[in-house]
Parts: structure tokens; C-alpha cells; sequence
């Protein structure tokens, strides 16, 4: 799978300790990439990178994204052929508590990406995450294209909106006739999946409550979400980074990586759904508090004609796969797997089995 673009080369993943960042540096591990991680910590105990025992399968670098100097330097010393930006403060909830610090991260942590980029000067191949939140959601039933409008009421939203500001004045500034330096953007809606232990997710509440045997509270059981395995989007960033390398794509645009249209479900659906996969009542293993602590946007959905047309990319696994995915994961997890790499790792292969990318 893409075309063994990875193998040997040196990849710097920023955010790497978070959940995406976990997982898409245990899938570079398994294409042979020399992985390189920039992150401030570890957010959540436990962690996937913990348990995947990551920290001592890539090259760490302990920093703040919003230390520029520090980035620069990271990127001097390794002079990655690809990086992909997640480091980011990508929690709804705590964007309520922290606003500066998620502004800062969001915007400023960008800025110190696409600063490095302009200084590079080897071949080198970006992609920048950032959200399907970027997008000024006007709540419309239709899915958004990448040239809709950006921004976002809440302040996680505004911070992506903003970020791509950043980025899209960066590449018309400097990097549009910087030919050594290739970079995308691609937009993504709420992964779900192993491995996740972030605050306010509603599978990561839910997993914990199953496995002390307790019933999970939901807030909103009639919001619907695109659910998405989180190799779905980090099969699109990889694919992504591989067309920009070979010159398939045009450098500087932005990409949608989206699920199924099918797989847009009620959050009740998907919590009874979870309860049957691990073998509890659906009807009292879910109660429903009905209370909505912040303003959350309601629909957002993701067009994603543009990555099947140029990437040939689309979503592989529908919904049922997607939870007996998640399910999997951590029932391993809490009956102690010794090896969750190794179970980590065939979920990869599962997904790449399945996956039909001519390249
Ligand atoms: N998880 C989702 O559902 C989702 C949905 C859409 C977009 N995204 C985006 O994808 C990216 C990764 O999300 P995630 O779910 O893995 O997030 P996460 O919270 O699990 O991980 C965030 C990572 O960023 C690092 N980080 C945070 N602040 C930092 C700082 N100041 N300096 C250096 N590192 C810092 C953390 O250490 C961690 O490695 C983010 O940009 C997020 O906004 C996530």
C-alpha cells in the first residue's frame, strides 16, 4: 500500500503521542518508515503510545509546537522527506475551559509548522491536518466541498478556521515557488476507534464504563455523526502525502477525508451498538442525562469527491466493521493482551487487505 512510499524514509510526525498521531506512527512503523515524533507530553493515562511501547520505536523530540525555535531546530536536525502536523489542542470541551491555549496551539503551533517549512531546503513533502470544524457550519444537509467558506463559532472551530488562514497565506507568501517543499491540507470529521482515552469522546466513555460493568450516561442521543475508524483519514493523509511526493496532485490544496454516507448515525445507535458488541444489554447498559453542557454544532457533513477523483480515495470500512474494530481493541486491552502492537498491527493489515487503492 502507497506504493511502499515510506519505507526508509525519515518521517516527522508532530502530535505523534496523541490517538491519530499512535496510530499513524504504528502504520509508518509498519511500511518501514524512520519514524520522528514532536509532542509536549502524553496527554492521557493510559495512552496508545504507552501501550504500543512507541517511545522506543521512533526518535523523540519533547517540545511545544509553539516554540518556533525549537521546531526549526527539530527540522533542521532531522531533515524529514515527509511530516505530517496533528499536534494540536483537538478536544471540544476543553476548548471552553482553555480558549487561549487552544488559540495558541491551533493557530500559532501552525504558523511555527509552516515557518520551518519555508526555511526547508530539501525535498520534503507536508501534510497539515486540521478539522472538518474549519468549516463555517451553517448546518445545511449537504456536504461540504474545499472550497466552501471556513471559520466556526466555538473557539476549536475558529482555531482550525484560523489555522488554515495561516496555512493558505504561508503557501501564497512563500512556498508556492518553493518547488522542494509539497504540502496539502486535509480535513477530517471525529475518528473514533482503539486506543483513544481523550477526554468528553463519546467511544472513549463508553469503553470505560463497559469495562468497570456500568451503564454509560449520553448527553445528545439524537445528534448524528459521521462515524469514522481512525485509519480512514490516516489512509487519506498517507495516500495524500504520497501523491504530493510523486507529483500526482497539485501542491497547496485542501482534501476531505470522510466516511460513508451510511455510516452517519444516532449517538444512541452507535452506544447500543457498542453495548452488544461487548456482550451487555443495549437497554440498560445506556442511560440517557439529556443535558448538553456546551453549545456543540449540530450536522457537518464532508464531501469527499475530490480525494476519489484525484487520490482515488474513499472510506473502507462500513459501520459494522468499524465497531467490531473498536470493540476488539479494547476488550484485548482489558483482558490484558500482552501484545496490543501485534493486535494494533493486524487491524492495520485487515484494513489495508481491504483497502483497493490501484497505487
Ligand atoms: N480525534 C478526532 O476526532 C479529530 C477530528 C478532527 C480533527 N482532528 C485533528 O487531528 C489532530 C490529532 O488529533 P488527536 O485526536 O490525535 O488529538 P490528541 O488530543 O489525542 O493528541 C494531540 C497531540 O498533540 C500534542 N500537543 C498538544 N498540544 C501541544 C503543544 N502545545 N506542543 C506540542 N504538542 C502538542 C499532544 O501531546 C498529542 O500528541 C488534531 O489536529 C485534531 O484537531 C481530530
Amino acid at each position: 500500500m502507497f506504493g511502499n512510499i515510506y519505507k526508509g524514509k525519515k518521517v516527522l510526525v508532530t502530535g505523534n503521542t496523541g490517538f491519530k498521531g499512535s496510530w499513524l506512527t504504528t502504520w509508518l512503523l509498519h511500511c518501514g518508515a524512520d519514524v520522528y515524533g514532536y509532542s509536549n507530553g502524553v496527554l492521557t493515562e493510559p495512552s496508545m503510545y504507552r501501550v504500543l511501547n512507541l517511545e522506543n520505536q521512533v526518535h523523540q523530540y519533547w517540545a511545544d509546537i509553539r516554540d518556533r525555535g525549537a521546531f526549526a531546530d527539530c527540522m533542521r536536525q532531522v531533515r524529514p522527506d515527509f511530516v505530517f502536523h496533528l499536534a494540536a489542542q483537538a478536544i471540544v470541551s476543553t476548548s471552553y475551559k482553555e480558549p487561549f491555549d487552544t488559540v495558541t496551539t491551533n493557530v500559532i503551533g501552525t504558523a511555527a509548522v509552516m515557518d520551518a517549512l519555508k526555511e526547508a531546503d530539501w525535498e520534503l513533502t507536508a501534510v497539515i491536518i486540521t478539522s472538518d470544524k474549519a468549516y463555517d457550519n451553517v448546518e445545511w444537509i449537504w456536504g461540504y466541498r474545499e472550497n466552501d467558506r471556513l471559520g466556526g463559532k466555538d473557539v476549536y472551530s475558529g482555531s482550525k478556521g484560523a489555522a488554515e488562514l495561516v496555512i493558505k497565506s504561508y503557501w501564497h507568501s512563500f512556498l508556492k515557488n518553493k518547488p522542494n517543499v509539497r504540502m496539502a491540507v486535509a480535513r477530517a470529521g471525529n475518528v473514533i476507534g482503539g486506543g483513544d482515552w481523550s477526554r468528553d469522546r463519546i467511544v472513549v466513555d463508553t469503553m470505560q464504563a463497559f469495562a468497570r460493568g456500568e451503564a454509560v450516561e449520553i448527553r445528545s442521543p439524537k445528534a448524528t455523526r459521521p462515524w469514522q475508524h481512525v485509519l480512514e483519514p490516516l489512509s487519506g493523509y498517507m495516500r495524500l502525502a504520497q501523491a504530493l511526493a510523486a507529483g500526482e496532485v497539485k501542491s497547496g490544496e485542501a482534501f476531505n477525508f470522510g466516511p460513508r454516507a451510511e455510516q452517519t448515525k444516532t449517538v444512541l445507535q452507535l452506544v447500543r451498538d457498542l453495548a452488544a458488541g461487548w456482550g451487555m444489554n443495549p437497554d440498560t447498559a445506556v442511560r440517557i442525562t439529556g443535558e448538553v453542557p456546551f453549545e456543540e454544532a449540530k450536522l457537518l457533513k464532508l464531501n469527499c469527491d475530490k480525494a476519489l477523483a484525484y487520490l482515488s480515495w474513499h472510506a473502507t470500512l462500513n459501520y459494522e466493521e468499524t465497531v467490531r474494530f473498536i470493540i476488539e481493541w479494547y476488550a484485548a486491552f482489558h483482558r490484558g493482551e500482552d501484545d496490543m502492537l501485534q493486535l494494533t498491527n493486524r487491524q492495520i493489515e485487515e484494513y489495508e487487505r481491504r483497502h483497493d487503492y490501484s497505487a
